[in-house]
């Protein structure tokens, strides 16, 4: 697949699972915006960019923090998404915030105008991971924050070691590479680095939640990034895949219920500068 075949199928699936993305059983989304804003600190005339923004967890969020003076711009590829993300604002009578369909690896903003740049659980899409961080760090202002978040490595484990070695047996093979590049500490800071950031800092915090049932973990993947590996399934192989993964997965289950482990790696840096 080439990359703008690549970037049209990442597209497709967020635009097929639009409507289901805030189901509560992806609270780890919300979970970890308010974390970021939390660790962000914006002040109340900031001008912040959220690439990827998807529905607009983390803008909604930014949005109301630093109404009236400060404005949100959220960009992403998909348009179902970003129109998620305006039902939301309008029900908050949010004003201070807008959108773009714009591709996060080639910013179409000029140079030093935000204040922060951040990307929740967006940068592992991305064909060329460097080109999206550098063309950030260009629209940041000196002096300015960048931060994007991606999985550790035991993020949705065991979960979705037994969903691949299940589905795999149904002819699909997941692409992981980008993903698990981002499991590691040391290569975020690096990317970060290398895209001209100073002072990077990695903190790891973990946003992960009982589920009630293997339902709820099928809920999470049918809403999710995943639903394009379910979505390639015949509906006779879906059902038969269905139940035989969630009959594992039930397995797993405690008095508790079923961990979802959301270990989560938030990469901060800023363009130097003042
Ligand atoms: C897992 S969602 C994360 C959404 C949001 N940041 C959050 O934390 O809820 C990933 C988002 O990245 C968007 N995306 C993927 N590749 C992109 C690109 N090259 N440019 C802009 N958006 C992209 C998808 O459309 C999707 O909305």
């Amino acid at each position: 697949m080439d990359v703008e075949q690549q970037k049209k199928a990442t597209t497709q699936v967020f635009e097929t699972v639009a409507d289901g993305y805030d189901h509560p059983s992806l609270r780890f989304f919300p979970f970890c915006a308010d974390f970021l804003l939390q660790h962000l600190k914006p002040h109340s005339h900031s001008k912040i960019l959220d690439v990827a923004t998807g529905t607009g967890m983390f803008a909604t969020a930014a949005a109301v923090s630093i109404a009236p003076t400060g404005r949100v711009t959220g960009i992403d590829l998909s348009e179902a998404m970003l129109a998620q993300l305006h039902h939301k604002a309008s029900r908050m009578r949010l004003q201070n915030i807008d959108t773009h369909v714009m591709d996060a690896e080639q910013l179409e903003f000029r140079n030093d105008y935000f204040d922060a740049v951040v990307c929740s659980y967006g940068l592992f899409f991305m064909p060329d991971m460097d080109k999206a961080l550098k063309s950030w760090l260009r629209v940041t202002k000196p002096g300015g924050t960048v931060m994007f978040t991606s999985f550790g490595e035991d993020a949705f484990q065991p979960l979705m070691s037994l969903f691949s070695e299940q589905i795999e047996k149904f002819g699909v093979k997941m692409a992981y590479k980008p993903v698990q590049l981002l499991h590691n500490v040391d290569t975020c800071r690096n990317m970060l680095e290398n895209a001209g950031a100073q002072n990077v800092d990695v903190t790891t915090r973990q946003f992960g939640y009982h589920l009630r049932s293997a339902e709820d973990w099928w809920d999470a993947l049918w809403n999710s990034g995943t639903r394009g590996y379910l979505d390639s399934l015949s509906p006779t192989d879906l059902a038969a895949f269905r139940r035989t993964h969630l009959q594992a997965v039930g397995e797993l289950a405690t008095d508790k219920g079923i961990w979802l482990d959301i270990q989560t790696h938030i990469t901060r840096g800023h363009k130097p500068g003042s």
